[in-house]
């Protein structure tokens, strides 16, 4: 007998989202961005909701219910008191925004059911039920849920939903147990996003960018930051001091006495890099990383838990989570993959399941055939299988879809079966060029993990700066991940767990070190440390000698895991680029047409969708690799 169908929804703040679970499975998860082609699209999630039906074949009426990942007049209250503790100083941004959170925050209860009827082509009242799910409850249940395990302590770190910024749980089979919070506008998300601002990038996507600068710097304000900014005890929990920050009662992050004590105003957006901006993404980043060592420790003595699940935005802070695996607080620690607020769809379809309608949990909970080959690292790494399905959750197209569009387009190609096609494609990156590879279910949050993916080849020196620049047009400095076969992963990086979802970087092995490298580096300051061969997989080896992995597995993505077997037979190699097939500015390709298009207006060698090939060379199509790109 089928259990209860529920539709999750993220929306209307940024990263809307959609997630379908039916009787306590994930089946399908998509964002919104990817369809509408806005990054981090906050509208209504109409074509991710109508992507996850389709994968289900049902239709929103044959749903039992629809669950919004935030409390609408949670989110009010807090408004409404930050500005209101702040008046007259935050008057003008009040009324700024205030029609905004009129129209639409409170009125959101009539707005979802005016959407999802006219999209359910039905009456209002013959809509499924309409559950909320607190903010923070929906991260939790997002790194529980999910995860592989039946107990675990869970945190959630984000920059603001409701009240809470960060939040401790305790889950234990069906139970998620809420433990202790620390409420805005005491926020590590907020701290982050204000060095981001300060440093120039955008708030909300920039944060990437500020922890890839962090090695090249040296945490010179560490001390300060730790003085004059946040206060934070022993036990994690934190205070920000008020006095330097903007974002209660104006528009900007950070203010003028943040610029007296941090040397000068914030940097301006594309100008160069400078030495400063490198110390305060190595400063704010250790404050962070001290913060969470701090509080997860907290939670480890209190609960006694061995196992910690993580989500909030702060999640994806892949250097900490490196850090706070390799302390040993916790023997295994799961992170949501769309641990930002897109996953928050995913968390409030299952504790609508679990927590609502008290559905059996055991159904996630599949143990692993251990290969026996990797005893430590079975499918996904962890001691059991998660069932978030490796986050290929988003559409697919079949080889007759992509023969169809090909054709129509009039697009030249080879096909290959699959006995040749992982040799082929693997000797063309070896060759030195650029794939743009297109397989199966697009991936759920903010990495492409093999699916929606431009590969190269890792032992080439010049590659991170070719594929920055002239793939993706962005910044030389920005570092790129791994793939590696999860059997070979310890014979590259000293990562005792494996890493599925490219969310932990681990320090790359001494046998692929560069002692040579590591010298030179020594004489050299900031960005100049890009150009050293570091080590045998240079384009993928950061400058504090570690690497953001995603280990690959057979069972959970079998066509990736070929294609890195046929280039290790190839070239002794078990590791390869994998970055997110898409340019600066733009979400990641969803259908085949975006795929296309990225692949001919930028310098890519070869498009791989399903079994079809495409070389450069042979293209037709008139190509603008000039065309203007949005900052990000
Ligand atoms: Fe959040």
């Amino acid at each position: 007998m089928i259990g209860k169908q529920i539709l999750g929804i993220s929306a209307f703040y940024h990263d809307s989202a959609a997630a379908l679970v039916q009787s306590g499975e994930l089946i399908a998860a998509a964002q919104e961005e990817r369809f509408s082609r806005i990054r981090h699209d906050a509208a209504f999630p109409e074509q991710s909701i109508i992507s996850c039906l389709n994968q289900a074949d049902i239709k929103i009426t044959d749903l039992d219910a629809i669950v919004f990942y935030d409390k609408p007049f949670l989110t009010f209250d807090r408004i409404l008191e930050t500005y209101l503790s702040y008046a007259p100083l935050g008057i003008r941004s009040f009324l700024r925004s205030m029609p905004i959170w009129l129209k639409e925050k409170l009125t959101l209860k009539i707005l979802l059911k005016k959407h999802l009827a006219r999209l359910a082509k039905c009456k209002e009242k013959q809509l499924p039920k309409l559950l909320f799910t607190e903010h923070h409850q929906s991260h939790a249940a997002s790194a529980f849920y999910p995860s592989p395990y039946e107990k675990a302590a869970v945190l959630c770190l984000d920059g603001v939903g409701e009240w809470a910024t960060t939040s401790a749980w305790m889950g234990d089979g069906k139970a998620l147990t809420p433990l202790w919070q620390i409420n805005f506008p005491h926020s590590l998300g907020l701290l982050y996003s204000a060095f981001t601002y300060f440093c120039g990038f955008r708030v909300n996507s920039g944060e990437y960018k500020l922890m890839g600068l962090a090695p090249y710097g040296i945490p010179r304000y560490r001390k300060l930051i730790l003085d004059k900014v946040i206060t934070v005890k022993a036990d994690g929990s934190f205070q920000l001091n008020l006095d330097y920050f903007d974002f209660c009662v104006g528009s900007k992050m950070t203010n003028e006495s943040f610029s007296l004590l941090f040397d000068g105003p914030p940097r301006v957006p594309e100008s160069p890099i400078t030495q400063r901006e490198l110390d305060l993404a190595a400063s704010v980043q250790a404050v962070t990383e001290e913060i969470i060592l701090k509080l997860a420790k907290t939670l480890r003595d209190e609960t006694q838990a061995r196992n910690l699940c993580l989500a909030g935005g702060v999640a994806l802070n892949c250097t900490a989570n490196g850090k706070l695996l390799r302390s040993g607080l916790f023997d295994e620690i799961w992170v949501q993959p769309a641990a930002g607020d897109a996953g928050g769809a995913v968390g409030s379809a299952f504790a609508a399941s679990f927590q609502y309608y008290q559905e059996d949990r055991s159904t996630t909970q599949t143990n692993v055939t251990t290969d026996s080959s990797t005893p430590s690292l079975n499918g996904n790494g962890n001691t059991k299988d998660d069932s978030m399905q490796g986050a290929y959750l988003g559409p697919d197209f079949s080889n007759r879809e992509i023969q169809a569009f090909l054709d129509d387009k009039n697009i030249p190609y080879t096909l290959y079966d699959d006995s040749l096609l992982f040799d082929e494609v693997a000797g063309v990156i070896a060759s030195g060029n650029v794939v743009g590879w297109f397989q199966g279910r697009m991936e759920f949050g903010p990495r492409a993990l093999g699916n929606r993916s431009i590969l190269a080849d890792a032992r080439n020196s010049e590659m991170q700066s070719k594929l920055n620049l002239k793939i993706k047009f962005r910044e030389s400095f920005r570092p790129f991940a791994p793939a590696v076969l999860s059997e070979k992963a310890q014979e590259y990086f000293e990562q005792q767990q494996s890493s599925p979802y490219m969310l932990f970087t681990a320090p790359v092995s001494e046998n692929i070190i560069s002692p040579e490298g590591i010298a030179e580096m020594e004489q050299l300051d900031g960005l100049e440390k890009l150009s050293v061969t570091r080590s045998r997989l240079p384009a993928t080896t950061h400058v504090d000698m570690t690497a953001r992995i995603q280990t690959v597995n057979k069972k959970t993505n079998p066509r990736f895991h070929q294609l890195l077997t046929a280039f290790n037979n190839l070239t002794g190699c078990a590791a390869m680029i994998n970055t997110s097939f898409n340019v600066r500015g733009e979400p990641i390709v969803c259908s085949l047409n975006d795929a296309f298009d990225c692949f001919i207006n930028t310098h890519m060698d070869y498009l791989v969708l399903g079994n079809y090939v495409l070389e450069k060379k042979k293209q037709l199509a008139p190509q603008n690799t000039e065309r203007y790109f949005e900052l990000d």
